[in-house]
């Protein structure tokens, strides 16, 4: 079924779909094709890119994206970027994250209910009042957050350089909010005292000890690679654990016979595709917030330049500074 729809001479961008087979049918691929023609078309009329968090799907991870990668990396491309506007296929702290860094261009998001439980977990009274109970020591907000909370802090990280973030204070005691296993798991591998959150990632907080010896009693040769927003007794089970791009780095440097990403369903989907040779176990858990953006949803985006991502300017030059802090470190 699906070889005779691509030997039709009407099947739409065979070399895209290529790309996408193992998740699309042959049925679903057209209309899709048509929100990609058209998605390519606004993309030079409206000279936008559309950046791409590595956990989305693979339809539109493989086709229109112009940048895709890790909370780091979209935050560097963003910062680099001259497009006049920019579709952030990602959440909501993503697209407020390229705004303060492109304060003068149009950014777009094609869902802003497309919100994380992290960011939800803490308000800036929290940070205050955190600030007030311990005096003194500088607060480290994880980029999973809103730009009112950032502007309440001093540098923000990522997943991709926590570490690096918490050494570069040169103090012997931080506050790292909101995603307490981030900061446990970062705390196991440096002498800085972190004091933390209760906040956790809706997605990696599912997985457990029990996941990891159910995969490894099934694959008895498996990699296992988590995500540090996983609790610490799963990183610890694991044989790696880093940011999206960190995993990826993993299995493109190491190549695995057979790897288990321990992380959101479409990283799995993505990566797979560039790495034939390399069998892929997916226990993966799906995040609702990512998977509001769809295809149509960027194509309406372009369209009708909406929705347009807006921070107040009594907290974006604060919040700015807690981003460009971070980027500063390299
Ligand atoms: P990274 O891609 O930065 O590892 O972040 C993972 C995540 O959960 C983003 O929402
Ligand atoms: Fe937030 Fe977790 Fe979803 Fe990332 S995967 S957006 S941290 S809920």
């Amino acid at each position: 079924m699906q070889n005779a729809a691509l030997r039709t001479a009407e099947f739409p961008r065979p070399d895209l779909y290529a790309r996408v087979r193992h998740h699309v049918t042959p049925m679903e691929w057209p209309a899709m094709a048509e929100d990609i023609a058209a998605i390519e078309r606004l993309k030079r009329t409206r000279g936008a890119i559309v950046l791409a968090h590595n956990y989305q799907t693979p339809e539109i991870f493989h086709t229109v994206s112009d940048i895709v990668g890790d909370s780091l990396a979209l935050a560097r491309e963003a910062a680099k970027t001259d497009a006049d506007v920019i579709v952030v296929a990602g959440v909501h702290f993503m697209a407020e994250t390229a705004k303060l860094l492109n304060p003068d261009k149009t950014v777009l998001i094609p869902d802003s209910r497309a919100g994380c439980s992290l960011a939800e977990s803490i308000t800036p009274a929290d940070v205050r009042a955190l600030r007030l109970a311990h005096p003194g020591v500088p607060v480290i907000t994880y980029v999973n957050t809103s730009a009112a909370l950032k502007a309440e802090t001093d540098i923000c990280c990522t997943s991709g350089n926590a570490l690096k973030v918490v050494e570069s204070l040169g103090v012997p005691k931080v506050i790292m909010v909101p995603d307490e296993y981030l900061a446990r798991n970062i705390a196991a591998q440096t002498d800085v005292e972190i004091i933390t959150w209760g906040g956790h990632c809706e997605v990696h907080e599912r997985f457990s000890v029990a996941d990891i010896a159910e995969i490894r009693a099934a694959y008895g040769d498996v990699t296992v690679i988590a995500h540090p927003e996983c609790p610490p007794e799963v990183v610890a089970a694991s044989d790696f654990a880093g940011s999206t791009a960190e995993m990826i780095g993993f299995v493109d440097t190491r190549r695995p016979t057979r790897v288990a990403l321990v992380t959101e369903c479409s990283m799995a989907d993505n990566v797979a595709v560039h790495y034939p040779e390399v069998d892929f176990v997916r226990p993966c858990n799906l995040c609702p917030h990512m998977k509001r953006i769809t295809l149509s949803g960027i194509r309406r985006a372009l369209e009708t330049m909406g929705e347009e991502v807006t921070i107040d300017p009594a907290i974006a030059a604060a919040a700015r500074r807690s981003v460009e802090r971070m980027l500063a470190i390299g």
